[in-house]
């Protein structure tokens, strides 16, 4: 069983970043909307913040309470659309419940939308065309599958969880991949029946010990996106790791696997919408 070691990568693409980003006499500049309370959403803003300070970008937070008028969250968005200085907009999901959260991501600039979460670039995705970004957990796990020489051509690979941050657009990814794609979510019968004839299986569900031992075939490839707490406050992921990483092949490990690749995404994806916005060659 090999650990796929996604703190290791992203530390490589960090660097290899960090270097571009050095040379440059502009720095890309990110714009984080944070309109909710959530402790977990607050973490995640601060440290996608520390990282793209970390390597030279700017990062311009703005934080609403639940008083926020929803024009006002639009406001600044078209603001930010306009402002040259700004590259990459990203709007922390969830929002307050009173957001009508399509028309807020749907007023950010598709070339400025460094999550991939606009009609226009998720019509991309689905189409195989070229979107101005992916979303940035789908695509730290096709990095990192890749980075070990996995192979995704007619693989049977299984999707849990249809969210449209992760499920939905790593499935679009995998097919574009040519992989045979199965979506399983919180409706899906015979889960373990579905899960032990994939070849790969990726979790995004958010539930603790979902995948067991007794779900997957022997080498399958395990993917774990999952981030909950345990009791004593660690995080965990979806799979009950101790025993499925005996069966597996590969195994995605929790902390350490697919959420580093996801910030080292989210700067490689600034960086790129800059690169487009100035007309500037990869
Ligand atoms: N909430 C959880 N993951 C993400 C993400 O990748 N982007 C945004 N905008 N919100 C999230």
């Amino acid at each position: 069983m090999t650990v796929l070691d996604g703190k290791k990568l992203a530390n490589k693409i960090i660097d290899g970043l960090k270097q571009k980003i050095q040379k440059l006499d502009i720095k890309p500049s990110i714009a984080v909307i944070l309109a909710n309370d959530n402790p977990a959403s607050k973490i995640y803003v601060k440290n996608k913040e520390k990282k793209a300070l970390e390597l030279g970008c700017n990062s311009y937070i703005y934080s609403f309470d639940e008083n926020v008028k929803e024009d006002e969250i639009i406001s600044l968005i078209e603001k930010l659309n306009k402002d040259k200085n700004i590259n990459a907009i990203l709007a922390q999901l969830p929002l307050f419940k009173h957001l009508d959260e399509q028309k807020i991501l749907n007023t950010i600039e598709p070339v400025k939308d460094v999550d991939g979460f606009t009609i226009y670039n998720t019509g991309c995705l689905a189409q195989n065309a070229k979107p101005y970004s992916i979303p940035c957990t789908p695509k730290g796990i096709i990095k990192l599958l890749k980075e070990y020489n996995i192979k995704l051509d007619g693989k049977n690979i299984v999707v849990i969880g249809r969210s449209n941050i992760v499920g939905k657009p790593l499935s679009l990814l995998l097919l574009n991949e040519n992989a045979t794609v199965t979506m399983a979510h919180s409706k899906t019968k015979n889960l373990k029946e579905v899960c032990l004839k994939a070849d790969i299986i990726i979790s995004a569900t958010g539930q603790k010990n979902l995948i067991k031992a007794d779900m997957i075939k022997k080498d399958a490839i395990v993917v774990d996106v999952g981030i909950s707490r345990n009791s004593d406050n660690k995080i965990t992921g979806d799979v009950d790791f101790e025993n499925v990483k005996n069966k597996a092949s590969y195994i995605t490990p929790v902390p350490g696997g697919i959420g580093p690749m996801t910030i080292a995404c989210l700067i490689e994806n600034t960086y790129e919408l800059f690169l487009k916005q100035n007309c500037l060659e990869k």
